[in-house]
């Protein structure tokens, strides 16, 4: 109930332009607000065949039911996941279901389309690039990849084998393959649900974005260690992380808000992590010299953003320009001083600093101000092969996107200490190092077994991030010396 009455009231305000959507969905403090995005913007995206449905069907004068109201039900019973309320309006809905499906019908068959999307203007259906694949984690503190391969099999899946480009990642039907570039994530067709789904229910396979399994992938904390997730709710990085560390060491999670520090027990519970320790707390003042967290080694910053590179975001349409730049610089401002903080934990050696923006200013900008503000800390060149760079001159940095890595979009940093006490000014960020010392894993081998949640294995040592793959470009001898001398300044 609360979920179609925040999206109505939504709709509403943006079509009064009160803000732009994702504005007003980012301020409704809803709890699960990927939920309430997708149900706005799909219910904004088909608002004028809604409207002619209600319409022919006369459903407001029959139900009494407001507009806004009505169309996000009717998105939910006809083109959606199927209605999510019980009570009066379940009742009410249902009554007029046959009606609302014949009118649906009846457009399409005088539209000569059999999707609903084709009933859509061209300028207004999803590019092919829209449909993402389904990505699928598996969750290596409860199985291993290969259990997982072998149970989806048998469940019916069609197993493909290890992707080698990005075109592999385009599948149909029951098809699935092993993910290009990060070991432990299995991709399927976009419209595979796992939600019913008994590995998903036992948490064995986390449903995650594969540009969101990057940062911990990055981070690779080695178990033992002891980290931070800043900002963790609802916590799939949490969970990574604690899987790559295998539960052993210790993982301090905070978030500011209560409400979804419970949804993410729930999903810690479900996916076995033990090593945890949630603080409903602000990160800004988690004191770093304290005894606690004085030996923290490895931070993951994965802050509140604009989150401008969900796909269902793309809304460029904003009613309040004016608005949304004081918001992106708030924004902005708040992520600088989370990384700032992270920094001063005394015993950091990483920081992965992400977000789900396309802005600079959120992105390049933040880490861009942050290494000026620390010179005791660099950029580390992460996977040469990945298709998509930050902006210039912060190439060590990734971006994914729709376009170019079949993701959201997306932004990551992985900043390493480089000298004591930060007293070594660095160059310009994008010259610190060459990205090219980080080659990219070769397809991982299908048989072995690989550590949890993307993450993968203990490294002390920044360049090591790349270390774990092998290097097949030239100058490797110049490349090994550079490790060394990393090793010996950690
Ligand atoms: C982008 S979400 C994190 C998603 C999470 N890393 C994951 O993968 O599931 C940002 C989170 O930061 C929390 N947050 C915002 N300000 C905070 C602060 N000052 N301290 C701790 N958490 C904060 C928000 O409540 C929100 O849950």
């Amino acid at each position: 109930m609360a979920l179609y009455l925040k999206a109505a009231e939504i709709l509403e305000k943006a079509e009064r332009k009160q803000g732009a959507l994702k504005t007003l969905v980012y301020d409704s403090k809803f709890g699960n607000i990927k939920q309430l995005f997708a149900l706005v913007c799909e219910t904004q995206k088909f608002s004028p065949i809604l409207q002619e449905l209600i319409e022919s069907t006369k459903l407001l004068k029959q139900t009494k039911l407001r507009l806004h109201l009505a169309m996000v039900l009717v998105y939910d019973l006809l083109m959606g996941q199927g209605l999510k309320c019980g009570g009066s309006w379940k009742v009410t809905m249902m009554k007029h279901r046959s009606r609302l499906q014949a009118e649906l019908a009846r457009m399409k068959v005088k539209q000569k389309v059999s999707k609903n999307e084709d009933l859509l203007p061209a300028s207004v259906q999803r590019p092919a690039g829209d449909h993402l694949p389904r990505y699928v984690r598996v969750n290596t503190l409860k199985t291993t990849v290969e259990d997982a391969v072998d149970y989806l099999k048998r469940d019916g899946f069609s197993y493909q084998g290890q992707a080698s480009r990005l075109d592999d990642l385009t599948l149909k039907g029951k098809e699935f393959v092993r993910d290009l570039h990060l070991p432990e994530l299995l991709v399927f067709s976009p419209k595979t649900d796992f939600h019913d789904h008994f590995l998903y229910k036992a948490g064995h396979i986390i449903l995650q974005d594969k540009a969101s399994c990057l940062p911990a992938y990055f981070l690779n904390p080695p178990p033992g260690s002891r980290v931070i997730d800043a900002c963790a709710a609802p916590g799939n990085k949490t969970s990574h992380l604690a899987a790559l560390m295998k539960n052993k060491g210790k993982l301090f999670a905070f978030d500011l808000d209560a409400k979804r520090l419970t949804t993410m027990s729930t999903l810690l519970l479900r996916a076995g992590v033990t090593c945890q320790q949630l603080a409903n707390q602000d990160f800004l003042k988690v004191d770093p010299d304290s005894a606690q967290y004085r030996d923290v080694e490895y931070i993951l910053l994965d802050p509140s953003c604009s989150g401008s590179g969900m796909v269902c975001l793309r809304d460029d349409t904003s009613a309040d320009q004016e608005k949304d730049r004081a918001r992106l610089a708030s924004l902005a401002s708040f992520q600088l001083k989370c990384l700032n903080h992270g920094l001063r934990f005394p015993s950091l050696k990483r920081l992965v600093y992400s977000t789900c923006s396309i802005h600079s200013q959120e992105n390049e900008e933040v880490v861009t101000a942050c290494l000026q503000q620390n010179p005791g800390f660099r950029l580390v060149p992460l996977l040469a092969q990945w298709p998509e760079r930050g902006l210039e001159p912060l190439t060590q940095c990734l971006r994914a996107s729709t376009a170019k890595t079949r993701t959201h979009g997306f932004f990551v940093a992985l900043l390493e200490k480089h000298s004591e006490a930060g007293s070594t000014k660095q160059g310009q960020p994008g010259q610190m190092s060459d990205p090219e010392t980080i080659a990219l894993a070769p397809p991982a081998c299908e048989k072995t077994p690989e550590a949890s949640e993307m993450e993968d294995k203990p490294t002390p040592a920044a360049d090591e991030v790349n270390s774990r793959q092998t290097d097949t470009t030239p100058g490797k001898k110049k490349r090994r010396k550079r490790k060394k001398k990393a090793a010996t300044a950690e």
